[in-house]
C-alpha cells in the first residue's frame, strides 16, 4: 500500500481522537488526552494515503526519566489498511528514531483482551510478560512488552 509516513503535529490530535474508538472497536479515547500530541508529537508518527487521509499513527516518546528507554503509548492502523505491513513500518520508523536519539530498549503495554496487539508485538520481536495483575491500578491488569533496539 502506498502510504506516506511523517512526524505527527499537535494539530493532528483532533483527527486522531475522532477515529480512535472506531479503530479499536471499544472506548479507548480516555487513554489518549491531547497532551500526547501537544508534548510528544516530535517522537510520534502519522501515516497518510495518496489523498492525505489518516491511515495510521504512533504515539511514542523517549523516556525523560529512564535514559536509554523509549516507550510506545499507542499504535493504530485504519481497519481497511491492516495486514499490509503499515504497523510494522510505523514501529520500524520509531525504532530508528529512538536509536538515533540514543535509546537501546523500547517498551509498550496492552490490555490482556487485545489479542491482536499481543500477536502484533510478538511478531515485532517483543518479549511478553503478563497479565501483570494491577499494573495500572486495581482491576487493571496489563500485558507488558519489551525489546532491545
Ligand atoms: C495492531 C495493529 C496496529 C497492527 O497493524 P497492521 O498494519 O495490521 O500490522 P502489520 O500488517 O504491519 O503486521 C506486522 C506483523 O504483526 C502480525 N499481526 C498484526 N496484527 C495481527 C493480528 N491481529 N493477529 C496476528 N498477527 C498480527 C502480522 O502477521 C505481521 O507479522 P509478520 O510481519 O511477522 O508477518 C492494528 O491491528 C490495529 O490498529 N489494531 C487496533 C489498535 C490496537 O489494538 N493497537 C495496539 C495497542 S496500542
Amino acid at each position: 500500500m502506498d502510504m506516506e509516513l511523517g512526524p505527527a503535529r499537535a494539530a493532528d490530535y483532533d483527527e486522531i481522537i475522532a477515529i480512535v474508538n472506531d479503530w479499536w472497536g471499544r472506548a479507548i479515547s480516555d487513554s489518549l488526552p491531547r497532551l500526547f500530541l501537544d508534548h510528544f508529537n516530535r517522537t510520534s508518527l502519522v501515516a497518510r494515503d495518496h489523498v492525505g487521509a489518516l491511515t495510521g499513527f504512533l504515539i511514542g516518546m523517549l523516556s525523560p526519566s529512564q535514559p536509554g528507554r523509549a516507550y510506545i503509548h499507542f499504535v493504530g492502523v485504519a481497519p481497511s489498511a491492516r495486514g499490509y505491513g503499515l504497523g510494522r513500518r510505523l514501529y520500524e520508523e520509531f525504532f530508528a528514531l529512538a536509536r538515533a536519539a540514543g535509546s537501546s530498549r523500547v517498551g509498550a503495554i496492552t490490555s490482556p483482551v487485545n489479542a491482536g496487539s499481543i500477536a502484533f508485538h510478538k511478531s515485532m520481536g517483543f518479549a511478553v510478560t503478563g497479565p501483570v495483575v494491577g499494573y495500572d491500578g486495581p482491576g487493571k491488569d496489563m500485558m507488558v512488552f519489551d525489546r532491545s533496539l
